[in-house]
């Protein structure tokens, strides 16, 4: 792979994606399209790098991003926001749909699911009876054989262990694997929380209208440019509901003239004004959370 072809596939992805790949990440591209070079039978980056931008390389465009995008992430990560949303956030909601209000929690970049379940875990054990009300967590991620891995729901023993003993034993069940050990899949309640749906954050027109009462969008723009950062924290900052909260990545910040938000805990923000008191079913116009791309 010459400079000029990792040039060329460091432009795509910051257009497809707004991921950013220095130069330093070389060795890595390399590693991990060698191996969609050998499945197409191409023989040379340069042919590759060509085939990815022409029109009949859409597909392969698709599924080198998905390649090159880090899905690093584990139940219960960053392990205070959940205990803010358990301690600060969710009793309200809980309020909110319990009159009949309709609760919409968003984890976007949620990688193979172990996040959007984490909050589901979270609202199970304030609210066991959670699937019976209009609460509902979307999950949302470019990769789809992420997302596949979020709805198949399965994980491993060693990935569960950061999920508290109790909880795992209520909300998710233990099955034996080949090797001796298991594997732990989620239950019917947790899984009837929780919608995964492909998105891209730096689309232009993003198939989501919101309003959410809570976001989480952690270890997600890091990877973008400055600018990129700025305009998807911005964008999800505005859909969030009066009052709502937004949980960002150790290393992030919601951008300066997000003037109406405010720190209420270690990269956590809440929007100005009160959480809307609202009653009865359906009467928000934005009620139709997601659209399906067409
Ligand atoms: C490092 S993981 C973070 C997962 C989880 N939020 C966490 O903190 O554990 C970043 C995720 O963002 C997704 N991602 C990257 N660029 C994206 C984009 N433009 N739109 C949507 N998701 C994106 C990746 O596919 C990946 O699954």
């Amino acid at each position: 792979m010459s400079e000029a072809d990792f040039a060329r596939i460091a432009r795509i992805m910051a257009t497809e994606c707004g991921i950013i790949l220095d130069t330093g990440k070389m060795p890595l591209v390399y590693s991990r399209l060698a191996n969609r070079l050998r499945t197409l039978n191409i023989r040379t980056f340069r042919l590759y790098c060509a085939f990815v931008a022409s029109e009949a390389g859409a597909a392969e465009r698709r599924l080198m991003v998905e390649a090159l995008t880090t899905n690093v992430t584990r139940f219960f990560r960053e392990k205070h926001h959940f205990e803010h949303l358990r301690d600060k956030v969710l009793p309200g909601l809980i309020e909110e749909a319990r009159q009949g209000g309709r609760v919409r929690l968003w984890s976007a970049g949620c990688s193979s699911g172990e996040e959007p379940y984490s909050i589901g875990l979270t609202l199970l054990d304030a609210m066991p009876d959670a699937p019976r009300f209009d609460i509902r967590i979307l999950a949302t991620d470019i990769d789809t054989q992420v997302l596949a891995r979020g709805r198949a729901g399965l994980y491993p023993g060693s990935a569960v262990t950061l999920v508290d003993r109790r909880l795992r034993e209520t909300f998710m069940r233990e099955r034996p694997d080949d090797h001796g050990g298991s594997n732990w899949e989620v239950g019917p309640e947790l899984r009837s929380l929780v919608a995964f749906k492909s998105a891209n954050l730096v689309d232009g027109a993003w198939p989501m209208q919101g309003p959410f009462q809570v976001i989480f969008c952690r270890n997600v723009v890091i990877y973008f440019d400055i600018e990129t950062r700025r305009r998807v924290l911005g964008k999800l900052a505005g859909l969030l509901s009066p009052g709502g909260h937004i949980y960002v990545g150790h290393a992030e910040r919601l951008p300066a003239e997000s003037a109406d938000f405010r720190l209420v805990g270690l990269t956590a923000y809440q929007r100005a004004g009160p959480a809307p008191v609202r009653t009865g079913r359906g009467r928000n116009a934005a009620d139709n959370v997601y659209q399906e791309h067409r």
